[in-house]
C-alpha cells in the first residue's frame, strides 16, 4: 500500500492528477494514442514502485490526456505473467489508477479464438473469464483500504459498459461478439489437446493478460470491460504454427476499429 501511495505521490507531483478513465492497452493496440490530446507521457521506469522494466518490455509509458471532455491515463504496455512479474506487480498500476480516481477501466487484449465462430481480426467483447494463472493478485494480506477480503465476481464486467461499447458498436457498424476469456501463464501457445480443453469447459478466447487486472479492478469496485483482438483461430483439428508477428501483425489491423470503438465509448460515458 506504501508504495502505491508513493507512485500515486509521485504522479500527482508530475501534473498527472485526477482521471476519468483508465485504459490498459494491449500488445499491438495503440492507435487509440491518435485521439488523446497528450499531456504528459511517463516512462514506468521513471516511476517510484513500478514494476522494473524486463529486456522485453521496453515500450512502457503512463500516458496522460484528454479524450473530448474526459481525462484519461493510458497504460501503453502491460506487465504479463510470462515476463517474470508478480501478480501484485501486475496490477500495481491498475491500483494507482484507483487513487488518481479512475472510475472506469478499459482493456484490450490479443487473444486466440477458441470458439470457432470467430475468425482472424474480430472483436470480442469478454463477458466472463476463467482464470487459469498460476496467481491471484489479492493473495496475502488484504489491502482494506482498496477492498475487501472476499470480492464478489459475479459480474466482473460491468453491464453498463458492456451496453455501451455494444450498443455503440452496433451504431458504427463494428460487428462485436460476446464470449468467455481464458487466462493462462503463457509465454508459449497452447498444445492441440489444452485447446480442446479450453473449449470443454467453457472458453471461447485464450490470453496471457487481463484476468489478473480484472480481479484488481472488481476488488476496487472499479467497472471495467475488456476487448479482445482474435489473433489465431485455434482449431485443434487443424492447427497451423503461429508465431509471435503473425499476432501482432493481426492486431495491428484490428486496431483501428477497435480503437474508433473505445474512443466514441469514452466520449459516451
Ligand atoms: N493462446 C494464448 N495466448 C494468445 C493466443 C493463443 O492462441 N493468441 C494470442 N494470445
Amino acid at each position: 500500500m506504501q508504495a502505491i501511495t508513493t507512485a500515486h505521490q509521485y504522479l500527482v507531483e508530475h501534473q498527472v492528477t485526477l482521471a476519468d478513465i483508465g485504459i490498459v492497452l494491449g500488445t499491438g493496440l495503440h492507435h487509440l494514442l491518435n485521439y488523446v490530446n497528450i499531456q504528459q507521457t511517463i516512462p514506468y521506469a521513471d516511476i517510484p514502485g513500478f514494476p522494473v522494466a524486463t529486456v522485453e518490455f521496453h515500450k512502457g509509458n503512463l500516458v496522460y490526456g484528454t479524450i473530448g471532455n474526459k481525462s484519461v491515463l493510458i497504460m501503453q504496455g502491460r506487465f504479463h505473467a510470462y515476463e517474470g512479474y508478480s501478480m501484485p506487480e501486475i496490477v500495481f498500476p491498475v491500483r494507482v489508477m484507483k487513487l488518481l480516481g479512475v472510475q472506469y477501466l478499459l482493456l484490450s487484449n490479443a487473444a486466440g479464438g477458441i470458439n470457432l465462430n470467430y475468425k482472424q481480426g474480430d472483436l470480442v467483447l469478454i463477458d466472463d473469464h476463467i482464470n487459469l494463472q498460476s496467481g491471484n493478485p489479492l493473495t496475502g494480506k488484504n489491502l482494506d483500504q482498496l477492498g475487501e477480503r472476499f470480492p464478489d465476481m459475479s459480474a466482473p464486467y460491468s453491464p453498463v459498459l458492456n451496453d455501451l461499447l455494444l450498443s455503440n458498436a452496433q451504431t458504427m457498424g463494428i460487428t462485436l461478439q460476446k464470449g468467455v476469456y481464458a487466462a493462462v501463464n503463457g509465454p508459449n501457445l497452447e498444445t492441440r489437446a489444452e485447446y480442446r480443453y479450453l473449449k470443454v469447459i467453457g472458453a471461447d478466447l485464450v490470453g496471457m493478460s487481463t484476468v489478473p487486472e480484472v480481479i484488481a479492478a472488481n476488488h476496487m469496485q472499479l467497472p471495467c470491460a475488456a476487448i479482445s483482438v482474435v489473433t489465431d483461430e485455434c482449431d485443434p483439428d487443424n492447427l497451423k504454427p503461429v508465431n509471435i508477428s503473425e499476432i501482432i501483425e493481426v492486431a495491428g489491423k484490428a486496431d483501428g476499429k477497435l480503437s474508433k470503438l473505445f474512443e466514441q465509448v469514452i466520449l459516451a460515458i
